[in-house]
Order: C-alpha cells, then sequence, then structure tokens
C-alpha cells in the first residue's frame, strides 16, 4: 500500500491488517510514555484545506506518538490567500522535507492529483463529498471493539447519504468486513447512483430501528447543500434524528456511533450522544490508534527507499 485514498479498494485483509495495527499501537498509547521511534526522522505534513478538529488533531496526536515531526499547513494564514496553487503549495512542503502528506480538500480526487505530484505517501483526509478512509478504519475498529466483529452485524447510516463521505467511505470498509449496511434517508438526501451501492436504502428511519445492531448518525452538510434538499430542521429531526423516544426503541445491545461533529438536537439528542451506548467518544479514541497504524505502514515505505 503505497498511498491510502479511498476503502472501496481495500481488501479485507488489508483492513483487518491496519486494525490489528491500531489495536497494538492503542496498548502504546495506554503506556506511561506514550511514543514509540518508528518514525523518528521523519516529517508528516498535515494540509487541511477544508475546516477540522479531530482529523487534523488526531493526525498531529499519531504523527508526534511515533516520533515524526509534523509540518502544519492552514490555509487561512498560508499563501493560498496569494492565489498560490495546491500544486505548487505541494511542491515547497516536499522541497522542505515533508516526507508524508495528509490532504484534506474540499475537491473530489484532490488527494489523487496530489500524489501524482509528488512523490510523498499520501492519506486522504477527506475529499469533498467523496472519500473519507482513516475515518471508516477509525469507525471499523470501534465497532470490533465493542462487539468482537463486523460479520453478521446490521448498521444502519442516516442522514445526509449525498453529501456524505464518511458514508461512502464506511459503507465500503464495513461491508468488506461483513457487515449489512442500510442508508437511511429522504430520498432527496441520496445520492443518485445509490442503487450501484452494496447497501439496502430505506426512507423511513422508523420502519428499521428495531433490527439494528448500530446506529451511525450523519451531520447535515449544509456546506454542500445538504440543508436546502428537505422542508425544515424540525421535520427532518420528527423523520430521521435521534431522539430518545426513538433510541429507547432500540435493542438493548444496540449501540450509537457518529463522526462529529455533533449537531446535539438536530441528528443526536443530546442525551443520546451522553449515553453508556454512545460510542461517539470510543470513536475518537480509535482515530489517533488508527492514524497510527496508516502513517506507520506508509512511513515503513518511505524508510526502505532512504539510500543507507
Ligand atoms: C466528518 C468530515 O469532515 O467528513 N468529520 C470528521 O472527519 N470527523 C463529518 C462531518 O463533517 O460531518
Amino acid at each position: 500500500m503505497r498511498h491510502l485514498l479511498t476503502t472501496e479498494s481495500l481488501t479485507r485483509a488489508e483492513i483487518e491488517e491496519l486494525l490489528d495495527l491500531a489495536d497494538e499501537f492503542t496498548d502504546v498509547l495506554g503506556r506511561e510514555i506514550p511514543k514509540v521511534p518508528a518514525l523518528r526522522g521523519l516529517t508528516v505534513g498535515t494540509l487541511f484545506f477544508e475546516p477540522s478538529t479531530r482529523t487534523r488533531l488526531s493526525f498531529e496526536r499519531a504523527a508526534k506518538a511515533l516520533s515524526a515531526d509534523v509540518m502544519s499547513f492552514s490555509p487561512s494564514t498560508s499563501s493560498l490567500s496569494k492565489g498560490e496553487s495546491l500544486k505548487d503549495t505541494v511542491l515547497t512542503l516536499q522541497a522542505m522535507g515533508c516526507d508524508l502528506m495528509v490532504v484534506r480538500h474540499k475537491a473530489t480526487g484532490a488527494p489523487w492529483r496530489v500524489a501524482e505530484w509528488t512523490d510523498c505517501p499520501v492519506v486522504n483526509g477527506g475529499d469533498g463529498a467523496h472519500q473519507h478512509p482513516t475515518q471508516a478504519l477509525l469507525d471499523s475498529l470501534t465497532v470490533r471493539r465493542h462487539f468482537g466483529k463486523l460479520d453478521g452485524l446490521h448498521i444502519a447510516i442516516v442522514g445526509d447519504i449525498r453529501h456524505s463521505r464518511v458514508a461512502r467511505s464506511d459503507l465500503f470498509a464495513m461491508s468488506t468486513l461483513g457487515a449489512r449496511v442500510t442508508m437511511v434517508a429522504p430520498p432527496t438526501l441520496l445520492p443518485l447512483d445509490i442503487d450501484d451501492w452494496p447497501c439496502d436504502v430505506s426512507f423511513e428511519l422508523d420502519d428499521v430501528l428495531g433490527g439494528m445492531d448500530v446506529v451511525y448518525l450523519l451531520r447535515i452538510q449544509a456546506e454542500r447543500g445538504g440543508a436546502t434538499v428537505f422542508p425544515s430542521l424540525p421535520e427532518y429531526v420528527q423523520r430521521f434524528g435521534m431522539t430518545r423516544a426513538r433510541f429507547d426503541r432500540l435493542s438493548p445491545e444496540a449501540v450509537v456511533m457518529h463522526p462529529g461533529p455533533m449537531n446535539r438536537g438536530v441528528e443526536i439528542a443530546p442525551e443520546v450522544a451522553d449515553h453508556p451506548r454512545s460510542l461517539v467518544l470510543d470513536q475518537v479514541r480509535a482515530g489517533v490508534a488508527v492514524r497510527m497504524a496508516v502513517l506507520f505502514r506508509l512511513g515503513q515505505a518511505v524508510r526502505t527507499e532512504v539510500p543507507s
């Protein structure tokens, strides 16, 4: 694996290897000194052209726990505002000694372009509404830890499927690991090619609620037009929100998940978000270990290229 750009092409063995590695790094993170020298001497660049809290911070935390150095690029304080192109920005970071790049961009495919322009391994930290592979890996790890496996589980992904890179990435990873996925949304929040996706579809959350092991809630992606395609927020909450009343109708073993940032009171009620059967913070914790696994795997290739 040279880059991590999408979950669509990952095999079950590749995903499981990364999750097993993440389990080992979880042990490292629990030590008194949560650090290993694995990537000492390498520099990880985080290039986030879209806002981020969890993804950027956990990549930086992961890189530092592997003893790598971090170069952090932010568009608002950079020469992007002076008109510099993505290509020139990327080549500049490489010329400064960046060995691995994590790229988030609003344009679908941007991380693939970066991978063509540079010699660095590239991790897709989210490209438009397309893919967010490390989110899918951390979600899969969270589910695997909770239930022991994904095989045979039934997972509902609920909300703005159309504009969600998380929905696409999670679907491919989780179905490859043996889960059955049902996308739940009003027709206007489903992608036009949904029939080609390896999932079931429901327009009514209440119809499928009782049979689910995991209900995964998504934020309405207002920045991609998600808020303009249904009548009003109260109506959305009434049909698709994980209210306390709906939570009480889940099977007693079922859990809820959310990638963050949460809009409490819209797709998830505050008391559901904070419930012991909400795995939201387990997801965040798994994110650091998963990103360590990904950086370690890609960083090893950089190491073997360096002439000794
Ligand atoms: C998601 C993203 O940016 O794609 N957040 C995340 O990375 N944890 C989901 C979102 O913004 O709704």
